[in-house]
């Protein structure tokens, strides 16, 4: 609903920009600069200063040379268009047909006076040649018929992602609406198009996994629909930026024609770029209607967001060479290039260019924080120094529309912070790589399964930064995070937590959220989840509350492999809450080498009878067997997880609709959806595939 303003407010700033600049131009107002610049040109026909100019009923020779030149060129619309540009000095229809009549019987054709001179007050109304007149307007015309495509094609670019997201939409809605038709929709075509254009990664397998290509440059590789859309997007704009030139030739504006050419490919593709602008800050922000619309995740705008910047950088820079060739060609290149909005578009340009560099995911693997501080004063200076360079045509209405958008997002998520507050939160740290985070939460804040939020850690050194972590909603007014300790404040609180005394602590934070999309996979009779690692978080929240509600013909099975038995010490409250619920569950434990501690059974014995108090002198299979009593309602399977055959296995037997939903190790991740690719035509029921798993 908030974000419903953000787009309500884009929009009106489009239309205010729509209404001050000349975004589409119109064959009468060209004929109109056609004859006044054909006139101006020829003979001096009114006072230099006379601000009426055209328009004055006291110079009879210009009104009257000029309502000869509209008369010859004959162009629908253009009297009254320019009557209106005359709308200051209160010219009349019937001034103006006066002064024609009288002119059409003095005309005189300059180059046959004697003496004439151009500079000069002349007195008399001028001959205006048809073919030179046309040649006049087409040279102008095309200049700014030119930026009418400009504005078109960008508006289609712009509706492109919009049409894509109200489709998407819809069908996202039927998912929750209408489950039993989408599920019924598996005929041998549509499963056939599912399998080979949807559902599978771009390539054969990596999606979740970054892929590397020549050892450094890396990328996020979407999946196969996705690089589609791209794709389809990208072609369009490049097709788009390409046709509908029109050269005029001999031309009245520019002497060459590569100063010609240049000009007109440099006003289509910055004007087209400005169109990108808005879409592009848009789509970069956590609080994007579309994503609401549409059920994309977040990480798919992110990815849209490069591809658009990416294309917008490179029309920067086609723009930038068009202008120097233009600027060549007319002489004005150093004069420009010495103009303050010359120099801000340079700006404007270079931090785009760095930016697209900057952001390639080595760099925001390598250091997330710098990346991201260096992209905000990056972007700072691609809007200002777009913003400065287009001002003075009045295109800056673009850059405020993304600035508004820009800073709505800002607003919306101080708001979200501030509604939070700032709430002390207990922070333990259990075995080497987990952290539990426990903080109460305002009644009203409504957590919805496998949504993520993100977490600020109020302490000197990290204050700044927002992590986004999956919530694991708990029933009693609380919400818990569970962390793995990774390099940056992660590791940080590992470290402090380490010295306390039991390895816990009271930590200030705040929290922003709760962010994602819903996870449709509640509608299907059968569900499967699979895990890997801590992305188990968030698909034990989904299945938890599906199992709470769920009819008793739903099945919920859930797959979880992990390195070891030490893996599970972070879970097993959870683990042990399984039992209250009708879940299947199935633990793979890839290591079962790994020697299980003694202090995580000591802390879980507890509720056990404990005959032996010293869990010292049990040995490792000792801890692991009571372990897995104290979950008989888990199955355990010692080895790592085959995606392959958990996907074949439950798609041979399953009798209904089935749905897969995964997070884990990225790699595993590509596996599961690989299998469902693979095995999806081998039963007669719809399956799908839900990622919860992001990188960005
Ligand atoms: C939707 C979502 C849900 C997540 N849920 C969980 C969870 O429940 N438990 C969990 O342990 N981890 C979760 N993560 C991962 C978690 O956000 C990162 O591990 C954490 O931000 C790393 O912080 P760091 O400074 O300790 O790590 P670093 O060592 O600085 O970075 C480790 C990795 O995390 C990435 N990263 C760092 N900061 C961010 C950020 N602000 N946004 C996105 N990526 C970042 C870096 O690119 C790097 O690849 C989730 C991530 C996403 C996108
Ligand atoms: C007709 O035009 C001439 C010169 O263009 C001008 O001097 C004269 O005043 C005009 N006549 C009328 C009635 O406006
Ligand atoms: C002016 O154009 C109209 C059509 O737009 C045409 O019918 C008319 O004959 C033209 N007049 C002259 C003088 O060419
Ligand atoms: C135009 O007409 C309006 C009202 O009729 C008058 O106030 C104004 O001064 C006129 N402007 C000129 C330039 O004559
Ligand atoms: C035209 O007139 C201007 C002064 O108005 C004068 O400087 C110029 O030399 C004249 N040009 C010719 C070709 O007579
Ligand atoms: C104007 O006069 C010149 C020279 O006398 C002549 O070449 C030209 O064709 C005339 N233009 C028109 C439209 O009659």
């Amino acid at each position: 609903m908030v974000s419903l303003s953000v787009i309500i407010a884009a929009t009106l700033l489009l239309t205010a920009a729509a209404h001050k600049v000349n975004i589409i131009y119109h064959n009468r107002d060209i004929a109109v600069k056609a004859c006044s610049t054909y006139l101006t040109r020829t003979a001096t026909l009114h006072g230099k200063k006379d601000k009426k100019g055209f328009c004055n009923v006291k110079a009879q020779q210009a009104l009257g040379s000029m309502a000869n030149c509209l008369h010859v060129l004959n162009q629908t619309g253009s009297i009254d268009s320019f009557l209106d540009s005359c709308k200051h000095t209160n010219l009349t229809r019937a001034q103006f047909d006066a002064a024609y009549l009288n002119a059409s019987t003095q005309l005189v054709n300059t180059t046959a006076v004697k003496g004439f001179n151009t500079t000069k007050l002349f007195y008399q109304p001028i001959i205006t040649p048809k073919k030179k007149i046309r040649n006049y307007k087409d040279s102008i015309g095309t200049r700014f018929i030119n930026f009418n495509y400009a504005s078109w094609y960008g508006i289609v670019l712009i509706g492109y992602w919009f049409a894509l997201v109200l489709v998407s939409g819809f069908f996202n809605f039927l998912k929750f609406a209408a489950p039993n038709f989408v599920q019924s929709l598996n005929s041998r075509i549509v499963t056939k198009y599912r399998k080979y254009v949807t559902v599978p990664a771009t390539g054969s397998k990596h999606h979740a996994e970054i892929k590397t290509y020549f050892k450094v440059f890396s990328m996020v590789v979407p999946t196969r629909a996705e690089s589609l859309m791209i794709f389809g997007w990208v072609v369009l704009a490049i097709i788009f930026n390409c046709v509908s030139y029109h050269s005029v030739s001999p031309n009245t504006v520019w002497k060459y024609k590569y100063a010609e050419m240049g000009r007109k490919i440099a006003d289509r593709t910055g004007v087209m770029s400005l169109y990108l602008i808005p879409p592009t800050v848009l789509f970069a922000g956590r609080n994007n209607l579309l994503q609401w619309i549409s059920g994309w995740k977040y990480q798919r705008f992110l990815i849209l967001h490069r591809w658009v910047a990416r294309v917008t950088t490179l029309l920067f820079i086609v723009h930038a060479v068009g202008m120097t060739f233009n600027g060549r060609g007319i002489g004005k290149y150093q004069q420009r290039n010495g103009r303050p909005y010359v120099r801000w578009g340079y700006v404007g340009t270079i931090a785009a260019c760095l930016m697209c560099f900057q952001g390639l995911i080595f760099l925001r693997r390598k250091a997330y924080e710098y990346f991201l501080l260096g992209h905000i004063v990056l972007g700072v200076l691609y809007m200002v120094g777009g913003y400065l360079h287009v001002e003075k045509d009045g295109y800056h209405y673009f850059y405020m529309s993304a600035f508004c958008l820009w800073a709505l997002d800002r607003v919306l998520r101080l708001v979200r912070c501030a509604t939070f507050g700032v709430k002390p939160a207990e922070v333990e740290l259990i075995g080497e790589e987990m952290m539990r985070v426990t903080v109460d939460k305002p009644t009203w804040w409504k957590a919805f399964p496998g949504c993520h939020a993100f977490v600020s850690f109020m302490r000197p050194s990290c204050f700044w930064q927002s992590h986004p972590f999956t919530v694991l909603d708990s029933v009693d007014g609380k919400l818990v995070f569970l962390i793995r300790v990774k390099g940056g404040v992660s590791h940080g609180l590992y470290k402090f937590l380490s010295k306390q005394p039991n390895q816990r602590a009271t930590i200030k934070v705040s929290i922003e959220g709760p962010y994602g999309a819903h996870n449709p996979s509640s509608r299907y009779n059968n569900t499967v989840f699979v895990g890997g690692g801590n992305g188990i978080v968030g698909l034990y929240s989904i299945a938890m509350n599906m199992a709470k509600k769920s009819k008793a013909s739903q099945r919920i099975k859930i797959h979880w492999g992990v390195r070891n038995y030490l893996n599970l010490q972070w879970f097993y409250n959870e683990l042990q809450q399984l039992s209250t619920v009708n879940v299947d569950t199935t633990i793979y434990v890839s290591d079962c080498q790994c020697p299980i501690n003694t202090r995580f059974m000591e802390k879980n014995s507890d509720s056990e009878e404990d005959e032996k108090s010293s869990g010292d002198e049990k040995s490792g299979s000792d801890h692991v067997s009571s372990l897995k009593a104290s979950l008989p309602h888990i199955e355990f399977v010692e080895g790592r997880p085959n995606a392959e055959q958990i996907v074949q296995n439950e798609i041979s037997q399953t009798i209904s609709p089935i749905a897969f939903t995964t997070c884990a190790h990225p790699a595993f991740v590509d596996d599961v959806r690989k299998a469902v690719v693979n095995n999806m035509d081998k039963t007669k029921q719809r399956v799908d595939l839900f990622e919860e798993i992001q990188v960005w």
